[in-house]
């Protein structure tokens, strides 16, 4: 497929944020969510990077760029998620401990194990055949056991529902599917902070360019703007690894579509067949357009951003290498409405969560990076 831009019919600028996607996620949960996780020990909102230069260097007024690198010991924004749905699972079971289940490609595993570790929970995580063993060993780092089960993240997710139906354990999913839809939502809210914090930050975008695994993650963003701005939201375009491209296949027959593509790809986050049914329902006339990008522009975009003394991982830079393309591509441009006056924003999910796969595309080690940038 490799790079493919498509605007979504089915987006509505003037549809008014109502009842039916505030049951799924609300300014007042994510304020809720907000109170909470600011309590945890070392929370502070991570930086919004100013990338003037590369600004210059697409043509356009501005470039925030979110920077989960530095979020808690997690170094990726999925704490906000996984993490939160944990604590509120224990706080409805009147605060006795539980044993929590999920399926990962990494990143969301971590959170769940790591919120579990805070809780006196236990954590079974299932993770797939392509999970790299840093990863597995990162999860174990807190105290979880990992079971590597299915060929890709959607049969671990089937295997993680079965295990705990048999078990009685409480799934943290990042995605949703018919009848399990609570846990998610708590998930997707605590995103909903990245909105939260950048906005806090200074940054007026006129465009969020953000990644797509499931959706969980820009249907989180893009709710918080659109409740808190209506019509004047900025444009959402949600972005993704083009062999993985769930959410733009759904846009383009308007309904919950499996990827076309193989699932591999380096961008590990975001290897998802299935997209999340209530991730779609925010996404479906609220985002934009959707992009497919492939791997070598999410490597590309690592080692821009290493020049800076950033450090994004593969998934995490994702949203930001669908704008370089865009912005370099006059139709493109053209069809998204970007222009010298436009300001961008998007969403860095993660640092270096796989420091070997990290050192492999970049040349050096994300420690090596950062120093430059505190040089
Ligand atoms: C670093 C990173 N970015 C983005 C995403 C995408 O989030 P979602 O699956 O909610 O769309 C993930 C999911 O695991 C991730 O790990």
């Amino acid at each position: 497929m490799s790079i493919e831009l498509f605007i979504n019919p089915r987006f509505e600028q003037a549809k008014p944020y109502g009842a039916a996607e505030k049951a799924i996620l609300s300014v007042a949960a994510g304020e809720e969510a907000l109170k909470t996780i600011a309590q945890w020990p070392g929370y502070k909102p991570t930086p919004l990077r100013t990338l003037d230069a590369l600004a210059k260097e697409t043509g356009v007024s501005a470039i925030h760029y979110k920077d989960e690198d530095a979020r808690f010991v997690l170094k990726s924004f999925k704490a906000l998620g996984g993490a939160y749905a944990v604590e509120k699972l224990v706080r409805e079971n009147g605060g006795k401990p539980l044993t929590v289940t999920c399926a990962t490609d990494g990143n969301h595993g971590r959170a769940v194990a790591w919120g579990a570790q805070r809780a006196g929970c236990k954590a079974v995580i299932f993770i797939h055949e392509g999970v790299s063993e840093g990863r597995a060993e990162a999860i174990r780092s807190f105290g979880a056991e990992v079971r590597r089960e299915g060929k890709h993240y959607d049969d671990s997710v089937r295997r993680a529902a079965d295990v705990a139906a048999e078990n009685n354990w409480q799934i943290v999913s990042d995605t949703s599917w018919p009848g399990y839809q609570d846990v998610p939502k708590s998930v997707m809210q605590g995103y909903a902070l990245l909105a939260a914090e950048s906005l806090a930050q200074g940054s007026a975008p006129t465009h969020v360019f953000v990644q797509g695994g499931v959706g969980g993650l820009a249907a989180g963003v893009l709710s918080w703007f659109w409740e808190k701005q209506g019509a004047q939201r900025p444009k959402t375009i949600v972005v993704e690894p083009d062999r993985a491209a769930c959410l733009l296949a759904s846009a383009k027959v308007g309904q919950l579509k499996n990827a076309e593509g193989d699932l591999e790809t380096i961008m590990a986050g975001l290897a998802c067949g299935e997209a999340s049914q209530i991730a779609w329902d925010i996404l479906e006339h609220g985002a934009e357009a959707f992009m497919a990008i492939p791997d070598d522009a999410a490597a590309d975009t690592m080692r821009k951003l290493a020049s800076y003394g950033i450090v994004g991982g593969e998934s995490g830079v994702a949203g930001l290498a669908g704008f370089r393309i865009a912005a370099a591509d006059p139709a493109m441009r053209a069809a998204l409405g970007i222009d010298t006056a436009s300001r961008i924003l998007a969403i860095g999910t993660e640092g270096d969560t796989d420091p070997v796969v990290y050192e492999q595309i970049v040349g050096e080690p994300g420690e090596t990076v950062r120093k430059r940038r505190s040089a």
